[in-house]
C-alpha cells in the first residue's frame, strides 16, 4: 500500500509557499541577503519547531520569511517546493501566498509575485505540472490592510485564481473580511477560506455565508456541528485537511485520533494536503503514509481522496479529465 501512495498522482491544494522554506534554504538566504539569524545551526531550527498551538507556529513561520528579500529568494523558494511536489507525484498545485507578510517588511508585492510566478510558469514547462496562484489575507490585520493588499492585486489578476484567508483564526472570524470578499469575488477572483482548522464551526459556516467560499481549509471541527456536516455534505464543499499539520499544532493529540476516516464515512469531499511541509514534518506523501500507519484507511479511500481534490481544483474541465483518466490508469495498473 505504501508504494500504491507514493506512485499515486496527487492534487495539492492547502500549501503556503512560505511554509515550504527549509531550514538549509533558510540559512542560505541569510546569507546571500545578510539577514541576521537567532539560530546558529539548521538542527537547532528543527528542535525550535515544536508548536503548542497554531500562534506558537505562526511567530516562527513569520520569522523564517524574513529572509525573503529578493525576487531570486521567491524564485528558489518556489522552485524547490516544486521539484520536491513533482518527486511526490503531484500533478496539479495551488499554492497559497500571505503578500503581506512581505509588504509590511518592505519587499514590494511585485518581487513577491513576480518570483513565485517565473517559477510556476518552469514548473509548467519543464516539470509537466499544472499550478495556481492564491492570494491569502492575514485575518490578525485589519480589513482595510485586506482590501489595499486586493488593489495591489488587481494588476496582476491573471496570475492569481483565487483568494484566501489565513493567520490566526481565533478572535478574527470570517465576518471581518466580508467587503473584501465581496469586492475580489466582483473582481474575478475565487474565493476559498481557513476555518475550523482551531476555530468553530460557527466560523465555518461564516466563511460559507459572508465570504461564499467555494472551498473550506482545513474544516475538521465541522464534525460538531452536525447540521454544518449536513450541508457540506449537501452542498459537496471541499475540505482541504492537513493531517500533519493537525497533529503538529495539536488540534488532534496524535494522528490515531485523526478524524479524515470519520469525515469520509460522513460522505464529505476530503482531501489530503501539507499546509507548511517544511515546519510539520513532511510533503503530500508523507501526509498520506502517516494517515496510513496510523488510521490504515483502504485504496479505495486513497483514491477518493486524490478524486476530490482534481474535483475540487480551479482548473479546466479538460484538466480535470486528463488527471481523473491518469487516476484512473493508475489505479488499475
Ligand atoms: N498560515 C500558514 N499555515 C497556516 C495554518 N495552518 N493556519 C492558518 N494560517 C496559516
Ligand atoms: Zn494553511
Amino acid at each position: 500500500m505504501e508504494d500504491f501512495i507514493r506512485g499515486m498522482p496527487k492534487v495539492e491544494l492547502h500549501l503556503h509557499i512560505e511554509g515550504t522554506l527549509e531550514p538549509e534554504l533558510l540559512f542560505e538566504l541569510a546569507e546571500r541577503n545578510g539577514v541576521m539569524l537567532r539560530f546558529g545551526s539548521v538542527e537547532e531550527v528543527r528542535a525550535a519547531y515544536d508548536f503548542a498551538d497554531l500562534q506558537s507556529f505562526l511567530d516562527i513561520y513569520y520569522e523564517g520569511a524574513s529572509v525573503l528579500l529578493e525576487q531570486r529568494d521567491f524564485y528558489d523558494l518556489t522552485w524547490a517546493y516544486l521539484v520536491r511536489a513533482r518527486a511526490d507525484n503531484v500533478r496539479h498545485t495551488e499554492i497559497f501566498f500571505d503578500p503581506q507578510t512581505h509588504t509590511d517588511r518592505g519587499v514590494p508585492f511585485e518581487t513577491v509575485i513576480e518570483g513565485i510566478h517565473q517559477a510556476l510558469k518552469a514548473a509548467e514547462s519543464s516539470l509537466g505540472m499544472s499550478t495556481r496562484l492564491i492570494l491569502c489575507f492575514l485575518r490578525h490585520l485589519s480589513a482595510e490592510a485586506a482590501m489595499a493588499t486586493l488593489e495591489h492585486a488587481l494588476p496582476f489578476k491573471d496570475r492569481i485564481v483565487a483568494v484566501g484567508l489565513d493567520s490566526s483564526e481565533l478572535g478574527h472570524p470570517p465576518s471581518k473580511f466580508a467587503d473584501v470578499f465581496a469586492r475580489a469575488r466582483a473582481e474575478g477572483f475565487r474565493a476559498v477560506a481557513h476555518a475550523g482548522e482551531e476555530g468553530p464551526p460557527a466560523y465555518i459556516c461564516e466563511a460559507l455565508d459572508t465570504l461564499a467560499v467555494e472551498r473550506i481549509d482545513h474544516g475538521v471541527r465541522c464534525v460538531e456541528d452536525p447540521e454544518l456536516v449536513a450541508r457540506l455534505r449537501s452542498e459537496a464543499v471541499p475540505l482541504t485537511v492537513c493531517p500533519l499539520s493537525n497533529v503538529k499544532l495539536r488540534v488532534f493529540n496524535r494522528m490515531a485520533d485523526h478524524n479524515l476516516g470519520r469525515l469520509l464515512e460522513l460522505g464529505l469531499a476530503a482531501t489530503v494536503n501539507s499546509d507548511d511541509p517544511a515546519y510539520f514534518g513532511g510533503y503530500i506523501t508523507d501526509n498520506f503514509l502517516a494517515v496510513h500507519s496510523a488510521l490504515g484507511l483502504g485504496r479505495e479511500q486513497y483514491v477518493t481522496l486524490a478524486t476530490n481534490a482534481i474535483e475540487a481544483s480551479f482548473i479546466d474541465q479538460d484538466r480535470k479529465a486528463a488527471l481523473r483518466a491518469e487516476l484512473d490508469e493508475y489505479m488499475w495498473s
